[in-house]
């Protein structure tokens, strides 16, 4: 007899993108191809051999006063998480009893359902519709928690906010839009949580600020919630040197803001320049996005992508297995892919 809780025992894990050994053109993970604010790196000269020696804030408190700050929202508004998936921990943890259930849609980041796993909760998924819509039944499902990212994650589609309002306005319990994405589409739901009670917002320091190596993600909600996740995290969730270079970049709106206008202009490129070697995308609103070959099986296409030291995502599942998921590059790491993808078409596959 195993002496492993049974839920963990029969459940399979979250896989990450893979992180070969040599030298890679990485887009497989929605990485950002350009280093942080330069204010972010000199926040690192802050750290002392005191700032080492002792435990960080617990409560991160000067980075969420920053961020605070910059979202526009209370400070008891707001938790700090080791990354926005720690935040999704804190979530679960506190909002899911065994045997409760969790809603998602399908495709969507898969990380939710193994959370709610090792709770020991149930994961409702709930098909989007061909062109990625929400179906009716997310809005109608009872479910205690319901997790939509937007944009969505694997597709980059955007949910219209009128969609965001109704889930907001019909759930029986707690509305979370992931929004690791939002800075890509310009718009948000935070300005929704003066209105709905039930509603929690995440966003990372993950893409569109540089920082995945840091690990860095914000809860906001009211503050009868926040204090819940406060309660339910890590003690010091955050280490020093993520607190200090999160805080600097998040200020630097300026920095962010036009390394996020560079990746929007290289994506639209990178799906004209698709669309017109006949693959089928999906309009994408993140620093990725989700592409169908014309000709030839994504397996395959990722497989001769590797070869020439590209890597790019490919996801098993019946909706993802005949797509391709590409992060955004810099310009001419995207042109050179392009260059990749006519050469399969020509010579490879002929
Ligand atoms: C939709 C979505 N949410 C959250 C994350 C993870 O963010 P973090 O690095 O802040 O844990 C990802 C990572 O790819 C994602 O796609």
């Amino acid at each position: 007899m195993s002496k492993i809780r049974k839920s963990v025992l029969a459940m399979q894990g979250y896989v990450p993108g893979r992180q070969p050994k040599g030298s890679f053109v990485k887009l497989n993970a929605n990485e950002n191809p350009y280093p942080p604010s330069p204010k972010a790196l000199e926040a690192l000269g802050q750290m002392t051999g005191d700032k080492v020696r002792l435990y960080p804030s617990s409560s991160a408190e000067e980075l969420r006063k920053a961020a605070a700050e910059v979202f526009g929202v209370p400070f008891d508004c707001i938790v700090a998480g080791n990354g926005s998936d720690d935040i999704f921990t804190m979530i679960i943890r506190s909002i899911l009893d065994e045997g409760d259930t969790l809603a998602v849609v399908d495709p969507t980041y898969t990380l939710y359902e193994t959370l709610a796993e090792i709770q020991g909760a149930k994961t409702e998924r709930h098909p989007l519709a061909e062109d990625y819509a929400l179906p009716e039944s997310f809005f109608e499902s009872g479910a205690k928690l319901k997790i939509l990212p937007n944009p969505n994650a694997q597709t980059g589609t955007l949910f219209p906010e009128a969609d965001i309002i109704r889930l907001c306005e019909s759930a029986q319990g707690i509305v979370v839009i992931d929004e690791a994405y939002a800075l890509f589409a310009g718009t948000s739901s935070v300005p929704l949580l003066k209105r709905f009670k039930n509603l929690v917002v995440t966003r990372t320091m993950s893409k569109s600020h540089s920082l995945a190596g840091m690990r860095v993600g914000f809860g906001m909600s009211s503050p009868e919630i926040i204090e819940a996740f406060m309660k339910v995290k890590d003690s010091y969730n955050l280490n020093a040197a993520s607190q200090l270079m999160a805080a600097a970049a998040i200020k630097d709106t300026e920095y962010t803001a036009g390394v996020v206008a560079k990746l929007n202009e290289t994506r639209n490129f990178f799906a004209k320049e698709l669309v017109s070697l006949g693959w089928q995308v999906a309009p994408s609103h993140g620093n990725f996005l989700l592409a169908k070959p014309e000709k030839g099986s994504a397996a395959e296409i990722v497989d001769y992508l590797e070869k020439e030291g590209y890597l790019v995502r490919h996801f098993e599942t019946p909706r993802l297995k005949d797509k391709i998921r590409f992060s955004i590059g810099t310009k001419e790491q995207m042109e050179r892919l392009i260059e990749l993808l006519k050469k399969y078409h020509s010579e490879v596959r002929a």
